[in-house]
């Protein structure tokens, strides 16, 4: 078994976008610059927000956080994101998600101008990744091919099996997949026998939300897996794999944590630059 080093992966990406932005910084008189919103202490945002931030660090990439308390009235939230749209010094944004069930967090998300969308969340830069049109793409989805990439694991005709439809990873992944050449199959709380599914894929993207639903005997052997959750269990994080079990069945494995985790956060990041670059660009041709 080879493990799917994302922690290794993403250091190493994070460095060599550092390299880039030093060099951009000296042409173009400043960094990228990342807003990030978080509402509330729920303690698992908390500490991706810390993560987040820390990697812009290491990249080079300006970050500010905007702490919202957990009863912040919707038109407060809209007010912030209005005010990160017309800045001109903001490149990117994100709200961390998940928030307070109070807010509408569609509206929300849809706010934020497209142009600054680094998760990719916009329904329209979403409409253009679900037309194949070049946009920013959803962090955990790009993450994942990028690690598939850096192990040069083949995905055209792989059958690929996706465990939930989320619009923040499951739907995503499985466009990016297909576009890729794989055939896809997207299970989820209705599917009926899902072992029946997770033991024909070559390649299997679990994104449940259900620490270790996805046991050793649903594993198809030397196939490709990709665990994208993170819950903790007993003071312990672990994902939605059995991993203990799955590792010996599978060809690669990402581990929980410094699998999935990290390339996310590489993927935001690379988002972030995308948009700063094309900002600075539009600046000096319509100078
Ligand atoms: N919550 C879980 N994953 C993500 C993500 O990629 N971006 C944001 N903003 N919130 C999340």
């Amino acid at each position: 078994m080879i493990l799917l080093d994302g922690f290794k992966v993403a250091s190493e990406r994070n460095l060599a976008l550092r390299t880039v932005i030093d060099q951009e910084v000296e042409k173009y008189g400043r960094a990228p610059h990342l807003a990030i919103i978080l509402v509330g202490e729920n303690p698992a945002s908390m500490s991706y927000v810390k993560g987040k931030g820390k990697a812009c660090e290491v990249a080079g990439i300006k970050h500010k956080l905007h702490a919202l308390l957990e009863d912040v009235k919707q038109s407060e939230v809209e007010r912030l994101i209005q005010q990160l749209n017309e800045d001109p010094s903001v490149d990117g944004m994100i709200l961390q998600l998940p928030l307070p069930k109070h807010l509408d967090e569609n509206h929300l998300i849809d706010l934020i101008s497209k142009d600054k969308d680094a998760d990719g969340f916009h329904v329209i830069n979403q409409g253009n990744l679900y037309q194949k049109r070049p946009t920013i793409h959803p962090a955990t989805p790009k993450g994942i091919m990028t690690l598939l990439n850096a192990y040069a694991i083949p995905i055209s005709g792989a059958h690929a099996v996706i465990v939930g439809r989320s619009n923040i990873v499951g739907f995503p992944v499985a466009r990016l997949l297909m576009d890729q050449g794989a055939t896809i199959t997207v299970c989820h709380r209705q599917t009926k026998d899902l072992r029946s599914h997770t033991l024909s894929a070559d390649i299997l993207v679990v994104a449940s939300g259900k620490p270790n639903l996805v046991t050793g005997d649903m594993v198809k052997p030397g196939s490709v897996v990709i665990d994208v959750g993170v819950n903790r269990v007993d003071g312990k994080l672990v994902g939605d794999v059995d991993f203990e079990a799955a590792k010996n069945i599978a060809a690669y494995i990402t581990p929980v944590p410094k699998g999935v985790g990290p390339m996310t956060i590489n993927a935001l990041l690379e988002n972030t630059h995308e948009l700063y670059l094309s900002h600075i660009l539009n600046q000096r041709f319509s100078k």
